[in-house]
């Protein structure tokens, strides 16, 4: 399995026969390296969102109706997506919940973040939730956007995390020593930073994050540039 850093939070999970997309944020991505065009050549199983703010939920209405994709996400924006966007393939879960597929399985946990759906006068609201996917395998935690909680220790003490990905841009999110913290309750075997430098206001400083999860944890910092696949 592969797992790609398309820029922002966008995480691509490939394997031999198909993708799973989290947060597909491609126009306004600066750090994307890939088109929609080229997005939905993929054969997609589906599209996990952590939440409804505009830089996760991103291109999503386009590559489903597209792709005739499923899209897993909360319940509030999974109303939102088929009420008010027409999606028709929508599977809605709320934080606790695991929704299962042939492929892989997908679990809400806590995220602490805004609950907005960004769009003209809709009375949506969305809890923001971080995804926990199982697949062939291998567990992948995305956190979304979120402060860092206390919740995530109850991550590291059920699951075996091959890999993390935690936000490090500040103002919106944890910032780089509370991602470190967040690692220490997790215990991944692998962290990977998501969430910086596509606005100056979430700047960080990678080579800073590397060096201090080796410092304080036992996992491994991965810092692939947004074109540079990782073996899982
Ligand atoms: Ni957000
Ligand atoms: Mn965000």
């Amino acid at each position: 399995m592969v797992i790609k850093r398309h820029g922002h939070s966008f995480i691509e999970i490939e394997t031999n026969n198909w993708s799973i997309l989290i947060d597909p944020f491609i126009k306004g991505n600066t750090d994307c390296d890939v088109n929609i065009e080229q997005i939905i050549q993929r054969p997609i199983a589906a599209i996990c969102l952590t939440h409804g703010h505009s830089d996760h939920l991103g291109d999503t209405p386009q590559i489903a109706k597209a792709t005739g994709c499923t899209v897993i996400c909360e319940f509030g924006l999974a109303h939102y997506l088929t009420k008010e966007l027409g999606l028709e393939k929508v599977i809605p879960c709320s934080i606790g919940g695991t929704i299962r597929q042939s492929e892989f399985s997908v679990k809400f946990v806590t995220a602490i973040h805004g609950n907005g759906i960004q769009s003209n006068n809709n009375p949506y609201k969305n809890a923001p939730a971080g995804l926990i996917i199982k697949t062939e395998g291998k567990t992948i935690y995305h956190a979304g956007d979120t402060a860092l909680t206390l919740d995530m220790q109850l991550i590291g003490m059920l699951e075996q995390v091959e890999l993390a990905c935690l936000p490090i841009g500040d103002t919106f999110t944890m910032g780089v020593e509370d991602a470190v913290v967040a690692t220490t309750f997790i215990k991944p075997k692998q962290v990977m930073p998501i969430h910086y430098n596509t606005r100056p206001v979430i700047k960080a400083d990678t080579h800073h994050f590397a060096q201090r999860i080796n410092e304080k944890t036992s996992s491994k910092p991965l810092i692939p540039a947004p074109w540079e696949p990782i073996t899982l």
